[in-house]
């Protein structure tokens, strides 16, 4: 018998491939024929840091569909409905609920489309099997598995980032398992370290900070100080469908002044209020005269080395040049994520993918790679496309928008799926 083809095969159920399901199902129905693989046991959304009290960064109407179909069934407000939490949360009169209720949301949806996931399921590799068909390689406990389709879309979101030479182990963390390292931790820590000036670094540092009353936290970073994220309304209009269309057609150079300009939306930044917070601690433990939140600025780590009994951190004072050691029980790296490079998991597949000349592969406004004319089969990037439909790329903003364009342009390309009458049209 011959092995099936699926319509759609996508890599990883974070919330960009979860919202793709939702797209598949609401506009060309469960006629598709999709499956997702996710390498977690379970569904789950930067588990490590899903701090009590941290909120989203993005407006609660940016969820997983709301601006591609305000009437759909899984919108955070129809979450709230079915929660019995409608009026509570009108109540609290705030646009950015917490991470936690956040999570919550996105596993309500992921549950309505469990029959469509295999989790603990890691793709390693993609390869062509004939001219429209590509064959997706599939770690799971009892081996490899392979499976057939037509439309691959990779949704593997963002992987850690450590300053170079550094290397993650029993004392040395990245903000990626925060929670999960401090479940281990015995006792009580004299001291952490925690590297790093943006959002996550700026959590930590508080998390750490509320949560040991007896320990010292020092927050170490290049900045003077925290500087706030400009989440104004005509600065976070390059988060809008239209900005991706401009940035799309912009040439290199105005691509390049527009990912400066609005840098300060998303990186190396903080919540405005959390940085008040911090401050109005510091301040307070100054009066007081015990301070344990020390703010080493304009600094950058020296050395590191770590045994089973702790971490020394050298701490080089840039202006002087002087260096602080500073023992500690752990060292949180808070120095961010970048794209992964879909070229790693597609292998020989990628090898047919059309590459620009700074060898970045070349994505189409639909977000599927160009690839060379023989190979009819598509794969479509959820995120590693910041090169070329800007900043929004890794984030939320665009998701709902996106995943609708990629299910439109699938519809548009492969037979069988065109056939599928839509179930409804997205306004
Ligand atoms: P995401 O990383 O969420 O999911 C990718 C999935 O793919 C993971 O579940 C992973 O296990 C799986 N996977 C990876 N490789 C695989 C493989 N080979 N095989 C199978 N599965 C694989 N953005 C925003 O707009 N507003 C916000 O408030 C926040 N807040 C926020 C907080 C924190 C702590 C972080 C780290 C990030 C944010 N972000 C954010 C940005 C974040 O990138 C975004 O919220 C989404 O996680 C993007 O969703 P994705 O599905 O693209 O990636």
């Amino acid at each position: 018998m011959a092995t099936p083809v699926h319509d759609v095969v996508g890599i990883g159920f974070g919330p960009s491939n979860l919202a793709l399901a939702v797209a598949l199902e609401e506009e060309y129905g469960s006629g598709v024929d999709a499956v997702f693989f996710e390498k977690q046991p379970a569904f789950g959304w930067h588990r490590g840091m899903l701090i009590e009290g941290a909120t989203m960064q993005v407006h609660f109407l940016k969820d997983l569909v709301t601006m591609r179909n305000p009437a759909s069934p899984y919108t955070f407000l129809s979450y709230l409905h079915a929660k019995g939490r409608m009026a509570d949360f009108i109540n609290g009169k705030t646009m950015f609920p917490s991470r936690l209720e956040f999570h919550d949301y996105l596993e309500w949806v992921a549950g309505a489309f469990e029959g469509l996931v295999r989790y603990g399921s890691e793709v390693v590799a993609v390869r062509p099997y004939d001219a429209g068909t590509l064959e997706v390689v599939v770690r799971r406990q009892d081996g490899l598995h392979t499976c057939l389709t037509r439309n691959l879309v990779i949704g593997v979101g963002l992987e850690p980032v450590l300053p170079d030479g550094v290397r993650q182990g029993d004392r040395i963390w990245h903000t990626e398992d925060l929670l999960t390292r401090l479940d281990g931790v015995d006792g009580t820590p004299e001291r952490f370290v925690v590297l790093g000036a943006g959002q996550s670094a700026a959590e930590a540092v508080d998390h750490l900070h509320r949560t040991f009353p007896e320990s010292e936290v020092c927050a170490v970073f290049a900045r003077y100080g925290y500087s706030p994220a400009d989440d104004s309304p005509f600065a976070n209009r390059i988060f809008d469908p239209l900005a991706a269309e401009h940035y799309f057609q912009a040439p290199a150079d105005v691509k390049t002044m527009l990912f400066d300009y609005s840098r300060n939306t998303n990186y190396s930044v903080v919540d405005l209020d959390l940085i008040d917070e911090l401050y109005r601690r510091s301040y307070a433990e100054k009066v007081s005269g015990a301070e344990r939140l020390r703010i080493l600025n304009v600094s950058r780590l020296d050395a590191v080395r770590a045994d089973e009994r702790g971490v020394r951190v050298d701490v080089r004072f840039l202006p002087t040049g002087e260096v602080t050691p500073l023992e500690a029980d752990a060292m949180v790296c808070a120095t961010g994520y970048r794209e992964r490079n879909p070229v790693d998991l597609l292998g020989e597949a990628g090898e047919h993918c059309r590459k620009d000349a700074e060898g970045r592969l070349v994505v189409e406004r639909d977000y599927r790679l160009a690839t060379d004319p023989e190979s009819a089969w598509s794969v479509y990037l959820q995120g590693a496309t910041e090169h070329t439909h800007g900043i929004a790329s890794s984030l939320l903003s665009m998701t709902a928008v996106r995943t609708g364009e990629i299910v439109r342009s699938i519809a548009g390309r492969d037979a069988r799926v065109t056939q599928l009458s839509p179930e409804r049209t997205a306004p």
